[in-house]
C-alpha cells in the first residue's frame, strides 16, 4: 500500500480515501461528487488548537465557515472544539443551525446591513467586528435601540501584504479593515459608547500566507496600537484576533525557483510558534484568538470527476501550419463545480482514479463542459499541461486533491448543471451523503413571475 496524502491511499491499482474504494463509488453515484474525511476534519482543528492552546493558554480557534460551512462539515468543527467565524447573517445562521452558541461566533464583513447586525447583537455574539468607523455608529445605534450591548472588535488595516494572490490579500490598502490613521478614533468611539463592550482588536492579512513574517509585522503593528490606545483612553484591550491565512501546500515543491504561493513550507505549528513566542514577549496575558478556514478545510476533501470526452487539437501559426498538438480530456467539472481554478488561476493537484498506479507520463489539458473557453484547468509547473497517465480515457476517473475549502461553498448550477453532491466517509468507515446533488427541479425551483404584494 502506498500512501499519497493524509486521506489518501493506493493499494493493488485501487484508489481509496480513508479506505473507501473511490472508482467503485465512482460507480454507484453521479459524478462530479466531493468526498470528505471525518478524520481529517478532526485532525486539523486539533492540530490547530494544539498548536496555539499548547503555547499559548489564553488562545481561542475560531473555523472560518466561508471555508466550508456545509452543516455536516460544521458539526465536525463544533464538536472537535473550535469556535466559529461568520461573514453574513446566513453564515451566522447556518453556524447556529449547526449548533454553536452565540458565545463561540465571530461575526466579519465589510459590509454588513442593519438586518445583520441586529440578529448578532440579539443572539449576543462573542464579537462583532467593525469594518468602518461608519459601521462601528451603526452598531452603536443597533446596540442601544436593541438595548443588548454589542462586543466589539475593530477591524484594523495594518498594512502589511502577504505575499499571497492580489485577490486574496486584505490588508494593504484594499477594501477591508479600518485605515490605520483612523484606527485611535474607533477605539476612541467604542470606549465612549454605553453600548459597545471592547472584546479586542481585529485584523486579517489575507489567505494563504505562506510565511510568518508576514504575521509578525502585523503582530508589531497591532501590539504597538494596543499600546497606544490603552495609553491614551485608558482602556484594557482584552484579545487579539489575529484572522486566518495559515497556508497549505497544493504543490510538493514550489512552481518557481523565488517560491510561490501553492507551495508552503510551514506546518500550523510553524506560524503558532513565531506567534505565541511574539506575543509571550510583549503581552502574556493577551488573550489571542485566530481564524483559520483554509488550513483546517483544505486537505479534508477530494473532488471527483469524470472524462467526458477526449480530442486533439492542433494549434496552427498565422499561415495555417500546425506548430503543435495538445490532447485534451474534458471533464464533467467545470468551474460551476470547482470555481477557484478560474476565480484565482487556482491550482489543484489532479490524479487518475482509474490509472493510480500508472506512470503520470503524458501531457494533457484539462477543461471542464461549460460553454466558456476560460472553463479550463491551468497546467503543472508553470504550464498549461498536467501529467497523467497516457492511457487516461473516456470514462476514467480523476480526483483533484485538497478540494475542501472554498469549494462547495463556491458551486453555482451555471448552464443548467445541478450543483454536485457531497459526501463523507466517517471514522467508522461508512460513508454518508452531507450535501444532495441538486435536481432537474431545482434547477428552475426559484424562477416565478408573481406580482408582487
Ligand atoms: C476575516 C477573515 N478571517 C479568516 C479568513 C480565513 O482565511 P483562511 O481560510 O486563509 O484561513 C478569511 C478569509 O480570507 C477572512 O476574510
Amino acid at each position: 500500500m502506498t500512501r499519497m496524502t493524509a486521506s489518501v491511499t493506493v493499494d493493488e491499482g485501487r484508489l481509496f480515501f480513508d479506505g473507501v474504494d473511490v472508482a467503485a463509488l465512482g460507480g454507484r453515484v453521479d459524478t462530479p461528487f466531493f468526498l470528505y474525511s471525518q478524520a481529517r476534519i478532526a485532525a486539523n482543528v486539533a492540530a490547530v488548537r494544539r498548536a496555539f492552546e499548547s503555547r499559548h493558554a489564553a488562545s481561542r480557534v475560531f473555523f472560518a465557515g466561508k471555508a466550508c460551512s456545509n452543516l455536516w462539515f460544521l458539526e465536525q468543527v463544533r464538536a472537535a472544539g473550535a469556535g466559529i467565524e461568520v461573514n453574513s447573517g446566513g453564515e451566522l445562521w447556518k453556524a447556529l443551525r449547526a449548533g454553536f452558541s452565540p458565545d463561540q461566533a465571530v461575526f466579519n464583513g465589510v459590509a454588513k446591513s442593519r438586518r445583520e447586525l441586529e440578529e448578532a447583537v440579539a443572539a449576543g455574539i462573542r464579537g462583532v467586528v467593525a469594518d468602518s468607523l461608519c459601521e462601528l455608529r451603526r452598531l452603536d445605534e443597533v446596540a442601544r435601540d436593541l438595548g443588548t450591548p454589542a462586543r466589539v472588535l475593530p477591524r484594523v488595516d495594518v498594512n502589511v501584504a502577504g505575499g499571497t494572490h492580489p485577490g486574496l490579500e486584505t490588508a494593504s490598502g484594499g477594501k477591508a479593515g479600518i485605515d490605520l490613521g483612523e484606527a485611535m478614533e474607533a477605539f476612541r468611539l467604542t470606549a465612549a459608547s454605553e453600548h459597545l463592550e471592547l472584546a479586542g482588536l481585529h485584523l486579517h492579512i489575507g489567505s494563504q500566507i505562506t510565511e510568518v513574517e508576514p504575521y509578525l509585522r502585523a503582530l508589531g503593528v497591532a501590539l504597538d496600537l494596543l499600546d497606544d490606545v490603552e495609553r491614551e483612553l485608558g482602556v484594557t484591550v482584552p484579545a487579539l484576533d489575529l484572522g486566518g491565512g495559515f497556508a497549505v501546500s497544493y504543490r510538493e515543491r514550489p512552481m518557481r525557483p523565488e517560491g510561490d504561493y501553492f507551495f508552503a513550507g510551514l506546518s500550523v505549528d510553524d506560524y503558532a510558534a513565531a506567534i505565541c513566542a511574539e506575543v509571550a514577549r510583549r503581552r502574556p496575558a493577551l488573550e489571542l484568538w485566530v481564524e483559520p478556514g483554509r488550513s483546517i478545510a483544505a486537505d479534508t476533501a477530494i473532488l471527483v470527476t469524470r472524462v467526458e470526452s477526449e480530442k486533439i487539437k492542433r494549434l496552427r501559426d498565422q499561415r495555417g501550419r500546425v506548430v503543435a498538438e495538445d490532447r485534451w480530456l474534458l471533464v464533467d467539472a467545470g468551474y460551476n463545480t470547482f470555481f477557484d481554478p478560474v476565480l484565482y488561476g487556482w491550482y489543484y493537484p489532479l490524479v487518475s482514479v482509474t490509472l493510480p498506479e500508472a506512470p503520470a507520463d503524458e501531457d494533457f489539458r484539462v477543461a471542464g463542459p461549460l460553454c466558456d473557453g476560460g472553463d479550463v484547468y491551468g497546467g503543472d509547473a508553470d504550464t498549461a499541461y498536467r501529467r497523467l497517465p497516457a492511457a487516461t480515457a473516456p470514462g476514467d476517473l480523476l480526483a483533484f486533491y485538497d478540494a475542501g475549502a472554498y469549494t462547495l461553498e463556491l458551486m453555482t448550477p451555471y448552464n443548467a448543471r445541478p450543483t454536485a453532491a457531497a459526501y463523507a466517509v466517517t471514522e467508522g468507515a461508512e460513508v454518508l451523503r452531507i450535501r444532495a446533488q441538486q435536481s432537474r427541479d431545482d434547477l428552475v425551483a426559484l424562477d416565478e413571475a408573481a406580482p408582487l404584494a
